[in-house]
């Protein structure tokens, strides 16, 4: 399904591209949305194919060079894969398939994580796509230094979110399961790494008050505004 968000935009602007494998990339459309409010943006839910956590890699990706291609040809620019699952599996075959598109992916919070942290033990929650990608292991390798990172797998918070669940005790019980092992291992930043995790975080913050749940969003946002003006004036 494809929806427009936004009033009218700039007058020679192009509409903004944004995908997800459901409603996790709005908590990205919306902090762009903050920023340029007189943007359009054009958002893609593979609700057919949600979650993508669990699929083979092969489906993750057609389906996301399928959607980006689909959003270039309807002349949106920047293309955001708005899906850190996504972004794992497809952004470099998304980059070399459409050379002329400016595309922005999401990829773990680790440096702002690390940076907030004082107990040196840095936690990283997302889909199991991500945390085996090669996107998570550079990243993490590259701003790690000091710092240890501990991974855990939101396990069935993609489908709370779907369902519009993030407040029952069912919710509060999952959230709880996957936060144990990041909390006994001494976390206190916690890189949230996947667009949906945000939904969950009044719960995530009454489990581990003492806790900061670092959300890319504001930072890939910003990052799409400044291509998005480069290419309004151009
Ligand atoms: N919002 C997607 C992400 O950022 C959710 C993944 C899924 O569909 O499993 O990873």
């Amino acid at each position: 399904m494809t929806a427009r968000a936004g009033s009218s935009g700039a007058a020679d602007a192009p509409p903004v591209g944004m995908f997800d494998s459901g409603v996790g990339g709005v908590s990205v459309a919306r902090a762009f949305l903050r920023m340029r409010p007189r943007a359009v943006v054009r958002y893609v839910a593979d609700w057919t194919f949600c979650p993508y956590g669990g699929r083979p890699d092969a489906v993750v990706r057609e389906r996301a060079l399928g959607i980006a291609r689909d959003l270039a040809a309807a002349g949106c620019a920047p293309v955001v894969v708005a899906c850190n699952t996504a972004s794992a599996v497809a952004l470099s075959d998304i980059r070399r398939a459409l050379p002329d598109v400016p595309v922005v992916g999401m990829e773990p919070a680790v440096k702002p994580a690390a940076a907030i942290s004082k107990s040196g033990v840095v936690g990283v929650l997302a889909t199991e796509h991500t945390l085996r990608g090669d996107l998570f292991r550079v990243t993490a390798g590259r701003y790690a230094r000091g710092v240890r990172v501990v991974t855990a797998e939101g396990r069935g918070f993609v489908e709370l979110v779907e369902s519009g669940d993030v407040s029952s005790d069912r919710a509060r019980e999952t959230v709880a399961r996957a936060l144990a092992p990041l909390l006994a291992a001494g976390c206190d930043a916690v890189a949230l790494a996947c667009t949906h995790y945000p939904a969950l975080l009044p719960i995530l913050r009454e489990l581990a008050p003492g806790v900061v749940f670092v959300d890319p969003a504001e930072a890939v946002a910003r990052r799409t505004a400044s291509l998005w003006d480069g290419l309004a004036g151009a």
